[in-house]
């Protein structure tokens, strides 16, 4: 009886680009979510049953995947030479060879898979196209509301690329995985963009004499499309707004801010600001006011009114930014974060950066 290695385990660690290279490789298992901005894993590819027969698309998605955030686990099961010949020539790309050193699972389960089913011709290997600049530019870019936004301050992003954050898209080197990534920066040809409307504009005011306005309008749109991180620190509005929250209540007005979104909670005698990143794998909870807590959709993590951790896989609460008053007005500055590292481990919370007492 033949014995293969079939994906038991399949999540996405902290670092997606939300490019949709996973999800159109294997979309039975990965779900893009814009609105959210990541994308996570569908609630049915939890079960192992569902990813086992899936284990070729999804190594090939974890391959292609330009920021190598794609994670599975294999287990070794012996099957039937049907089942064993379906898992080896299911997919009807061809198997994705695993290169020395990378994906060992992919290179058990292409050399498993050849037990059972008809041994297919030897492939060539397929390059490693990814040049290491390319990796870690597109490690420090995200793709948001049709701009690419480039974190010039990602640690570990080498100098050699920094000219690379000058450039506009179409001035980079080629890469297929990349130039999916440079897709959903460009604008859609099928409407007019905001800015073909305003290169219309100005050309129509030119042409009408109206002298320099219209020039550097055209100048700033045929700039680069490359947009700055945004500030960290973020002007929340007067102590009062807060003040007069209940104990254990959120408000959510930050929760949609770029780059990095947070609710402001009440304590009993303080007021803090929580990440909204989740901690287990990064996905995005929901604040559900009747059941008092947060609820993430990917794996079902549960916190408290406070962030703290109380159900599911996430080994820790959610994460804190530090808070301060200038004058009467309250900011968040995300540049600074307080991680506790347990339910009973929160001493950190008491730090004087990390609330606003009330
Ligand atoms: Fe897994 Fe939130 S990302 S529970």
């Amino acid at each position: 009886m033949p014995t293969v290695e079939m994906v038991t385990k399949v999540w996405i660690a902290p670092g997606c680009i939300v490019c949709d290279a996973c999800e159109t490789t294997c979309p039975e298992v990965f779900h893009v979510q814009h609105e959210n901005e990541t994308c996570i894993i569908r609630p049915e590819a939890l079960d192992v049953e569902f990813t086992k027969p899936l284990t070729k698309t999804i190594i090939e998605a974890a391959q292609e995947c330009p920021v190598d955030v794609i994670k599975y686990e294999v287990a070794k099961f012996d099957v039937s030479d049907e089942v064993a010949a379906k898992i080896a020539g299911g997919a009807t790309a061809a198997p994705a060879p695993a290169t020395a050193g990378e994906a060992p699972a992919a290179a058990a389960h292409a050399a498993t898979s050849t037990k059972a089913a008809p041994a297919k011709p030897a492939e060539p290997p397929k390059p490693k196209v990814m040049d290491p600049a390319i990796q870690a530019l597109l490690a420090a870019t995200t793709v948001r509301g049709g701009h690419v936004v480039i974190d010039r301050g990602v640690a570990g992003m080498p100098d050699s690329v920094k000219h690379l954050a000058k450039l506009s898209p179409d001035q980079l080197p080629p890469d297929g995985k990349f130039q999916r990534v440079l897709e959903k920066a460009k604008p859609s040809s099928e409407e007019p963009t905001r800015r073909d409307l305003l290169l219309g504009a100005g050309w129509t005011a030119l042409a009408m004499g109206f002298g320099v306005g219209p020039l550097l309008a055209f100048n700033r749109f045929m700039a680069p499309n490359v947009l700055e991180q945004e500030d960290p620190k973020v002007r929340c509005g007067p102590l009062s707004k807060y003040t007069s929250l209940a104990p254990g209540d959120v408000n959510e007005d930050f929760k949609p801010v770029k780059p990095s979104g947070f609710w402001i909670i009440r304590e009993e005698e303080r007021i803090s600001a929580l990440s909204i990143i989740c901690t287990h794998l990064g996905c995005i909870p929901s604040w559900l006011p009747n059941d008092r807590k947060f609820k993430c959709p990917c794996h079902g993590s549960g916190f408290k009114p406070n962030g703290t951790n109380f159900e599911g896989p996430a080994p820790r609460p959610l994460e804190r930014f530090k808070i301060y008053l200038d004058g009467d007005q309250v900011i968040v500055d995300r540049s600074k974060k307080f991680l506790a590292m347990g339910p009973n481990d929160t001493a950190v919370w008491n730090d004087p950066d990390a609330s606003i007492p009330v």
